[in-house]
């Protein structure tokens, strides 16, 4: 999706279409959702099969959409490409689950996932992303964010308990549920792509938990952690442990890839601001919450409204779903003046919501802000410069704002 969004056209309201994956391959959403969030902060849209949504754009409804599950549910499921279809893990899987059973499903995982307990993986990231960066020193050009696609199970991999052979099926099956109508996903039609991608992943945390329970090998990885834990009392069924393994394969794997290529592209488009992160090495960690604001990979979450419900001057009737645009959210000039500025001073760039809000909000953030710290002073230390070498190409996908290819050149720093 493109980041930097070209000469405002002010689309007419009634033309646009939020599932039309060109605005988000060759098109410009953020002029249309600045639009919106000024003309219809609730908008609604009817597809031309017969399913509807709502949209909210502006930072406090998406919060309100996002954090207040009484008012609006995840238990008939969050990803909009599932839009109609209610989802049979509703209860079981993490994301479609509303608190309180939320809180039990989700306390297990949280205690491995803490910024603590995940500050002591930071030697061993260290290595995997400086060995990832190493190839792009050579002088040939170096497609960032193709590559960037296997960083999270380079990461993740060891962490979850998962070998190394398995990453590269599994990073193309999260990429088939996230974006099953990419040319570079897509198996036969966008729904057998999202069916397949999900038995698969399923099955592979199962299988993969028989496994252990059949050969007894221990280890201290998440997957095996989750087969000793006893959320009140009883432990977890294998298929509990299955949607777990998936939620986090999943959120890790889509989203970390495109917070990086974005940075990067808008470092490369912004020459200053690459010198003045490498100048003061102190500002690395505003750079990345800029940087999360700025890309939103995570584009938009779902939720049903459980009653009809008074929302942005207008009314969702019970039961429809309610599309919460986070990339919109986060260039709200109400919360961020100059939204459209990549600034990696912004002082309240911290506040973003790319990591969602509420009792959902990401539980891989402190993981993922130690990978992309660690990515950027790496990049930094490293890389002189970096410019284009050639189109970048974007995801064709209206849920996650990413890039599927960003070819780069870098140039190696002389004095580190
Ligand atoms: C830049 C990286 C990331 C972004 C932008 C991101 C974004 C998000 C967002 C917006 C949500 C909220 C979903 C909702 O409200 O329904 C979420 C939830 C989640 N994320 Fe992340 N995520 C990132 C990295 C990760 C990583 C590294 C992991 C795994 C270690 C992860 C695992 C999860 C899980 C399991 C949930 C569900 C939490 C729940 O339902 O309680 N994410 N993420």
């Amino acid at each position: 999706m493109r980041l930097t969004p070209g000469p405002a056209r002010g689309p007419d309201l009634d033309d646009v279409d939020l599932f039309d994956l060109d605005l988000y391959t060759g098109g410009d959403p953020h002029p249309v959702w600045d639009v919106m969030r000024r003309q219809a902060p609730l908008h609604h849209q009817v597809l031309p099969d017969g399913r509807e949504f709502w949209s909210v754009t502006r930072y406090d409804d998406v919060c309100r959409v996002l954090g207040d599950h009484r008012e609006f549910t995840s238990e008939r499921g969050t990803v909009p490409t599932h839009l109609g279809t209610d989802d049979v893990a509703a209860g079981v899987l993490l994301t479609s689950t509303d608190p309180p059973r939320h809180t039990e499903v989700r306390r297990p995982l949280g205690v491995k996932l803490t910024a603590r307990a995940v500050k002591s993986w930071e030697d061993s990231v260290r290595r995997t992303i400086a060995a990832f960066l190493e190839p792009a020193l050579d002088g040939e050009p170096f497609d960032l964010a193709e590559r960037a696609l296997l960083l999270p199970a380079m990461v993740t991999g060891p962490l979850l308990g998962i070998p190394e052979k398995d990453w590269a099926e599994l990073v193309q099956l999260t990429a088939m549920v996230t974006a099953p109508s990419d040319p570079h996903f897509l198996e036969g039609s966008e729904a057998a792509t999202l069916a397949i991608a999900h038995h698969e992943l399923v099955s592979y945390v199962r299988d993969w938990v028989r496994a252990r329970r059949r050969t007894g090998f221990e280890d201290d990885s998440l997957l095996h952690h989750l087969m000793n834990v006893r959320p009140g009392g009883a432990a977890l069924s294998d298929e509990e442990i299955a949607l777990d393994g998936y939620s986090i394969l999943l959120g890790a794997n889509v989203t970390t890839p495109h917070t990086v290529s974005g940075t990067v592209h808008a470092l490369i488009e912004r020459p200053e601001q690459f010198d003045k992160a490498q100048a003061d090495p102190t500002l690395i960690p505003n750079l990345v919450e800029e940087g999360l604001r700025w890309t939103s990979a995570a584009c938009n979450f779902m939720r049903y409204a459980v009653d009809d419900v008074e929302i942005a001057g207008g009314t969702v009737p019970a039961r429809g779903a309610v599309v919460a645009w986070i990339g919109s959210a986060n260039r709200d000039a109400s919360r961020f003046p100059d939204p459209h500025t990549f600034d990696l001073t912004r002082a309240n760039a911290k506040r973003h919501v790319a990591f969602g809000f509420g009792p959902h909000f990401c539980i891989g953030a402190p993981l993922a802000r130690l990978t992309l710290r660690v990515f950027f002073e790496e990049l930094l230390q490293r890389f002189g410069s970096i410019d284009l070498a050639g189109e970048p190409q974007h995801l064709r996908s209206y849920f996650i704002a990413g890039m599927t290819h960003l070819p780069i050149s870098a140039q190696k720093r002389r004095t580190p």
